[in-house]
């Protein structure tokens, strides 16, 4: 069947299922049920936006259109979701983000909006997901107005609403053009706004973890802007992170935590945290004596934020970030390679593997190089391939002997022989097992 054929087979059963009872030559209903239909009618529609003319077909038929976007009003999860995906699809394309985006279109999401709440989240789903494709995209949503909708809703409407909204919402301010135009729009300022009103308003507070991570997207795309002009922003956050603000959920704190490594793991992110020194340093602490003292799950959470926290790649490796990050390290209250090797030793896979990370980021660094070899018997745990069983521990630590074979610098030079044998353990890969005849001939010696 080509690809005509499925335009004009979706438009066929469409106008089928528009058909009242009576036009019917025979009830469809006594023999298959209406989702069936409609399934296969989705189907054959999203087939379309795989090819060129698919996608003409599509464009330019008006009734398969409008019946796609009025499908983002359906009560059909499975349908919506076609719906989103088919117009997502579209819009990829010129042509087709015209046609999606023309008056008559635009109409008809407005009218779907109308039909409840879940619709309306539907089209803002869509929007964004069209928002993210470009920046031709981005415009084109803009002045269909219906980002306005969604934007006003963060702010009016019930927690929920709003809760839902932001969520919506974050991933804009992950790209340049959607945080401008959240900007422009006066969003972000009415965002900080609530953020204010968190300390005091219980209700606020509720939106508190959407705000973080709505912030935290912010500032991990915009380091410098957030601390030039939000710098508000980031000291709530580092002060919920270290404990200092306290708003009675204690999920928060995670969640702030989580916010600052995520800023963290771009050079960037780490100097422009680095500003906030007394706060980040209440922050440091507090992840040390979690480390010490909390839950396993926890631990390994605090050890995955610690690894975005002193990872730095290779080209990154200034005095400046250098110095910092040492001086960081220092900061995490009573944790010191002593512990970290000792949790490395555990056998539960995730802990192990959390600390051997936590090892794998220290070991890029000339400062974190030489505290590994100058921990008593590190090294010698790092080159022995026995204490691995599982493969992605293997893997970890394949991964530590690369990252120190492949980044000394004249600041730290290892100790005699250790270059060959962590050239030999790389070049042999994760999962090399010695023989048997070399175990032997070891015993001989
Ligand atoms: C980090 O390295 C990348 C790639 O070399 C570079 O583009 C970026 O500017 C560097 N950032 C800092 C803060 O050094
Ligand atoms: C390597 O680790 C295994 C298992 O933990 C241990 O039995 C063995 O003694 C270690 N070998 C060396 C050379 O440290």
């Amino acid at each position: 069947m080509g690809v005509l054929g499925l335009g004009e087979n979706a438009l066929f059963l469409l106008s089928f299922i528009n058909m009242t009872l009576t036009e019917k030559i025979i009830d469809v209903s006594n023999v298959i049920s209406w989702s069936y239909l409609y399934e296969v009618l989705f189907f054959q529609i999203h087939l379309c936006t795989e090819s060129e003319n698919g996608l003409v077909t599509l464009v330019t038929n008006h009734p398969l259109l409008l019946a796609v976007i009025s499908a983002l009003g359906d009560t059909s999860l499975g349908n919506v979701k076609f719906a989103i995906d088919t117009l997502v699809a579209l819009c990829g394309d010129q042509m087709g983000l015209n046609a999606v985006f023309s008056n008559q279109c635009t109409t008809a999401m407005q009218n779907v909006m109308a039909k409840s709440d879940s619709a309306r989240f539907n089209v803002y789903e869509l929007i964004v997901k069209v928002s993210l494709l470009g920046d031709m995209a981005l415009g084109m949503v803009s002045n269909s107005g219906l980002l306005d909708s969604l934007t006003a809703e963060v702010t009016t409407g019930d927690i929920l609403t709003q809760l839902n909204a932001l969520e919506l919402l974050t991933p804009l301010a992950l790209s340049r053009g959607g945080m401008n135009l959240l900007l422009e729009a006066g969003v972000i300022s009415k965002l900080q706004y609530l953020l204010s009103l968190a300390e005091t308003d219980p209700m606020a507070a509720l939106l508190m973890p959407g705000l973080i991570k709505f912030f935290g997207n912010m500032a991990f795309s915009r380091p410098h802007k957030m601390v030039e002009e939000f710098s508000f922003v980031i000291l709530m956050v580092l002060r919920v992170a270290s404990g200092k603000l306290d708003l009675g959920d204690t999920t928060l704190q995670t969640v702030a935590i989580e916010t600052v490594a995520h800023i963290c793991s771009t050079p960037e992110g780490k100097l422009a945290l680095g500003k906030f020194k007394v706060e980040m340093d209440e922050v440091l602490d507090v992840l040390g004596s979690m480390m010490r003292t909390a839950p396993t799950d926890q631990r390994v959470r605090v050890m995955e934020a610690l690894t975005q926290l002193f990872y730095l790649q290779v080209d990154n490796r200034t005095e400046e970030l250098l110095q910092m990050l040492e001086l960081w390290w220092a900061g995490v209250g009573g944790v010191n390679l002593e512990k970290i090797t000792a949790v490395a030793q555990q056998p539960f896979p995730d802990i192990h593997c959390a600390a051997l990370s936590l090892l794998n980021a220290l070991a890029s660094m000339p400062w974190g190089q030489r505290l590994i070899f100058s921990e008593p018997g590190l090294i010698e745990y790092i080159l022995n391939r026995s204490t691995e069983t599982e493969k992605q521990g293997k893997e970890c630590k394949w991964n530590i002997v690369g990252t120190l074979l492949h980044s000394q610098t004249s600041a730290f030079t290892y100790p005699e022989g250790f270059v060959v044998k962590l050239t030999k353990y790389f070049n042999e890969g994760p999962f090399y097992v010695e023989t048997v005849v070399e175990v032997a001939l070891e015993g001989e010696q």
